[in-house]
Formats: C-alpha cells, structure tokens, sequence
C-alpha cells in the first residue's frame, strides 16, 4: 500500500516534470539536430539581399515575447475580421515574415513537425546580433507556438513615450528587471525609426518647450529637418545610431550626448539604478554584450504556446 502510494507519486512528479514548459540547451539534438545552422541559412542568405533584416528580426522577437509569451504570436496572419498583431495600426513596420517561413520551410523538409516558429524567431534573434557584429549566445529551445494573434494586443507594448517608471512597470510584468531593461534597450544600437516614434519631443513638447530640452539642440533641429510637423513622407526612416551599423555599444553613448531618438532611451538616465548601468556600457562594450547575452535569454524564456505550428502563419 504504502509503495502504492509512493509509486504514484512518483509517475505524478515525472508526469509533471516532462509536462513542463523548460526549455533546454539540447531540446532538438535528436530530432533536428540542424537546427540552427538551417535558421542561420534563411537569415544569413535573407540579409546578404537586404541589409534591414536583422534589426527587424530582433525586433519581431521582442515584440513576440512580450505579447503572450515567445509563442510566435506575432507571426500569425490576420483571419477575416481578426486582425493580428502584425496588422495592428500604426504600421508595425515589421518585413521578416519570408526569413522566419524560409527557416520554416527547410526545417519541415530536414525534420517535420518538430521545430516551433517561436523557436525560429528566437534562434533567428540571435543570428541577427551575430550578422551585426554583436555577441553570440546558445539559445535554449522547447518553445510551443501560440494559437491566438490579437492586434489590440499592441496596447501593452511599452510606449517610445514612455519615463523610466512606466518603462519599469512593463518590463516587471513580464518578469524582467531594470538590469534587463537597461541591457535589452541597447539593441537600439541598430536599426531604424520612423518620425512617428519621437514626433511628441521635436514638435509642441509642452506648453512651454516646442522641443525636449533633454534633446541635444543642434541634433533636435537636425530631427525636425527630417521629420517635419506636416510629415509628407512618413515612412522615411532615421537610423538609431547614425555612427555605426554594427551591434556595438554606441547606444549608451548617444543617451550620454542626448543623442538617443526616445523618450523611453532618454528615460533610462532617470534613476540612479539605470543611470549608472549607461555609464557602464557606455564606457565598456564587452560589459553590454555580457549583460545583453543574459537578459536577452531572459527574454526568449518567457512562456507561451502549445503546438507546433506546420505553417507559422496559421494556427494548426
Ligand atoms: C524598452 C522599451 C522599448 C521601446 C519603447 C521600443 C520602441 C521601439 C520603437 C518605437 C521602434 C521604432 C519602430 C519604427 O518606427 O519603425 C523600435 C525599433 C527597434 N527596437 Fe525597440 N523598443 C524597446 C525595446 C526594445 C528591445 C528590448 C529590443 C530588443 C531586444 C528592441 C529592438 C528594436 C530594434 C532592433 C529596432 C529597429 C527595428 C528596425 O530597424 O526594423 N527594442 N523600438
Ligand atoms: C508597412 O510598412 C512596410 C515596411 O515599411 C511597408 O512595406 C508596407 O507597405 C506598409 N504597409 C502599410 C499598410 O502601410
Ligand atoms: C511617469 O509617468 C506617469 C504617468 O504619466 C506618472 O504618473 C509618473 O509620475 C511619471 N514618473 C516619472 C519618474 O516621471
Ligand atoms: C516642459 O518640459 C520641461 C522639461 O521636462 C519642464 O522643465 C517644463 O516644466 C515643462 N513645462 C510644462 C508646462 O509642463
């Protein structure tokens, strides 16, 4: 009787351990044990044609994680009247999608059934970083794909308006700290930004300042020659760091010289905390890469879905 009842506690810890979402470092070693040299094809061979990929990738992972988990939610097409994530306005400005459904394609041909586009997504993530110049970390895998895409979703994306305790609520929502925030915020170091996304800091601030006076002047007016009040051309894109398109530690420098094109980059000099992480990646790339290589993880571990998708497009 006793071992009865032992027995089955037993295959009760086992059941809920093997039910559990962890991911690990060997999640395809024996069924897709190619797995990243094939997403590293798609992105590689997509960014050899198009130099704006990586930053976007990296980008589609973050907003992926955020909205329910890294469940792929973000690469769901609309259905009908349901509009997805993607198709949220304003234009998301997200162009990926083909890398993460190339990867998808040859991993169904090498072993099908068996890889998630989340996990696409942030393998995918990680070759962006390496293909800029950045660090390389291992990603653990195991992640589910999600079943639901909602574009007013999009509202609990932290705001580029957002001042450092706003910032902060968001992230610790999704279990992320202010370290990460610091870390995670310096992928802004690549990549492009429409004028929509600073237009509130260069034109009618506040009642008193037309422009944020934490914006460097000379800079703010070079904004404003971009993006003016009556914009014609609203995609044009301002690069996030104009010195350099590589994954470096500019980032942190351009907050120092108020330089940065956010609000929500400006912000993070507003707590102690935040400030001195800043100075410290400003003044040491491998210390920002280290820390990005961390939180980044971080990020990519938030749970979410439950299938595997055959097509990352549509729910199974
Ligand atoms: C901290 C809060 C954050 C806010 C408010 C924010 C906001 C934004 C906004 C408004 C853009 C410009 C989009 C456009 O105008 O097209 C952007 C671009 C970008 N963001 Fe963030 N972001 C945040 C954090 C992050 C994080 C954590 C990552 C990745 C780890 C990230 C990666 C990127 C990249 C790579 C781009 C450039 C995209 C491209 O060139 O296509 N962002 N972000
Ligand atoms: C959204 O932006 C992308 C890339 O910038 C562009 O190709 C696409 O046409 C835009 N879509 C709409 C509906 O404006
Ligand atoms: C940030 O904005 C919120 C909402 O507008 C406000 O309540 C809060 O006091 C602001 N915090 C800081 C540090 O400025
Ligand atoms: C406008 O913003 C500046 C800088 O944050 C601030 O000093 C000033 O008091 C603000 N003015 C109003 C009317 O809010």
């Amino acid at each position: 009787m006793a071992f009865g009842v032992a027995f089955l506690i037993l295959l009760l810890t086992i059941s809920l351990f093997s039910s559990s979402d962890a991911l690990s470092l060997n999640h395809y070693a024996k069924t897709c044990p190619d797995v990243d040299s094939i997403v590293t094809n798609a992105v590689t061979s997509a960014t050899s044609r198009d130099k704006t990929i990586p930053a976007t990738l990296l980008r589609m992972h973050f907003h992926d994680c955020l909205i329910r988990g890294c469940d792929g939610s973000i690469l769901l097409d609309s259905k009908g009247h349901h509009k997805a994530e993607k198709d949220a306005a304003p234009n998301l400005s997200l162009h990926a999608f083909f890398v993460v459904d190339n990867a998808k394609r040859a991993l169904e041909a090498a072993c099908p059934g068996v890889v998630s586009c989340a996990d696409i997504l942030a393998l995918a993530a990680r070759d962006a970083v390496v293909l800029s110049g950045g660090p390389y970390w291992s990603v653990p895998n195991g992640r589910k794909d999600g079943r639901v895409s909602r574009a007013s979703d999009i509202a609990s994306m932290p705001s580029p308006t957002f001042n450092i305790s706003q910032l902060q609520k968001s992230f610790s929502l999704r279990g992320l700290s202010l370290d990460d925030l610091v870390a995670l915020s310096g992928a802004h170091t690549i990549g492009f930004a429409h004028c929509a996304a600073f237009q509130n800091r260069i034109h009618n601030f506040n009642a008193t300042h037309d422009i944020d006076p934490t914006l460097h002047p000379t800079f703010a007016s070079k904004l404003q020659g971009r993006c003016p009040l009556h914009n014609t051309a609203k995609n044009a894109g301002v690069p996030m760091d104009p010195y350099s398109a590589t994954f470096d530690n500019n980032y942190y420098k351009l907050i120092l010289q108020r330089k940065s094109l956010f609000s929500s980059d400006q912000a993070l000099l507003g707590f102690p905390k935040t400030k001195a992480l800043v100075y410290k990646y400003a003044s040491s790339k491998q210390a920002f890469w280290n820390a990005f290589a961390n939180s980044v993880v971080k990020l990519s571990s938030i749970n979410g879905g439950q299938e595997i998708r055959k097509n990352c497009r549509i729910v199974n």
